[in-house]
């Protein structure tokens, strides 16, 4: 391990070391987005090029396809790969139930697809990100484009109807314009302070016209390697 990394840059790179040992070759393998996954991606990236591990990594956006590509894994389209063995990627907070809430960096449609056609999918993340209910993250909710504030204010009027407390809904932006996912979407983000059935807050977002997908794994998540300041591990 580096030894100038931060705790927090520590425990994110103790994790993704510790899931990767988990990929064996001739395994097709789901690669996560944001920076405990590109540690992840850096990591299998070494064992190809010191143990001959032969594998074929399905990349969960086009950041981490660029960075898979650099340090020599063989990328593959889902539609190449077709069923995976294992995705490995990061999460913004994960629950007793294993639970989640990604999309922090805006690849959670993606990441959606590739984990759900994943045999297992483990989580890799700092001790930080473990919380006794979903909902202090802001819950990102992908919408497309076209009738966007129509769209954002039918999510805010079900979340009303829903009771769920706090019903902030915020534009992504990145600089002055919308931030664009690699869908082609926006994203919306929601100050909900704690979701109560998560399950079921999933369930209706979905349903509203204009929505693509929301930020909740509900049931994906197989197993969570959460990684320590101090470079420990623990699993979930
Ligand atoms: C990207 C994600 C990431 O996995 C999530 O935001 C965690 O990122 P990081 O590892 O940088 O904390 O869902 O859409």
């Amino acid at each position: 391990m580096p030894e100038t990394l931060s705790p927090i840059e520590r425990a994110k790179h103790a994790a993704a070391w510790r899931a990767s040992a988990y990929v064996e070759s001739g395994m097709r393998v789901g690669l996560g987005t944001g920076s405990t996954a590109a540690w992840m991606v850096r990591r299998l990236g070494e064992r190809v090029a010191e143990e001959g591990l032969q594998i074929v990594g399905v990349p969960t956006s086009s950041r981490t396809a660029d960075l898979a590509r650099q340090v020599g894994l063989t990328v593959a389209s889902l539609d190449e790969a077709k069923w995976l063995d294992l995705t490995i990627d990061g999460a913004d907070e994960f629950d007793g139930a294993l639970n989640l809430v990604k999309g922090g960096g805006g690849a959670l449609l993606q990441e959606k697809i590739v984990a759900t056609a994943s045999d297992r999918m483990i989580v890799i993340a700092d001790a930080a990100k473990e919380v006794s209910a979903l909902g202090s993250f802001p819950l990102p909710v992908e919408i497309v484009p076209f009738g966007w504030q129509t769209t954002k204010a039918l999510v805010v009027e079900t979340l009303v109807n829903m009771d769920v407390l706090g019903r902030e809904a915020t534009l992504r932006m990145n600089d002055d314009v919308p931030y664009v996912t690699d869908e082609g979407n926006y994203i919306v983000d929601l100050n909900l302070l704690r979701i109560g059935n998560a399950r079921q807050l999933s369930l209706v977002l979905n349903q509203i016209p204009g929505v693509v997908e929301n930020g909740l794994f509900i049931d994906v998540c197989d197993m969570v390697v959460i990684g320590h300041g101090d470079g420990a591990v623990t699993l979930r």
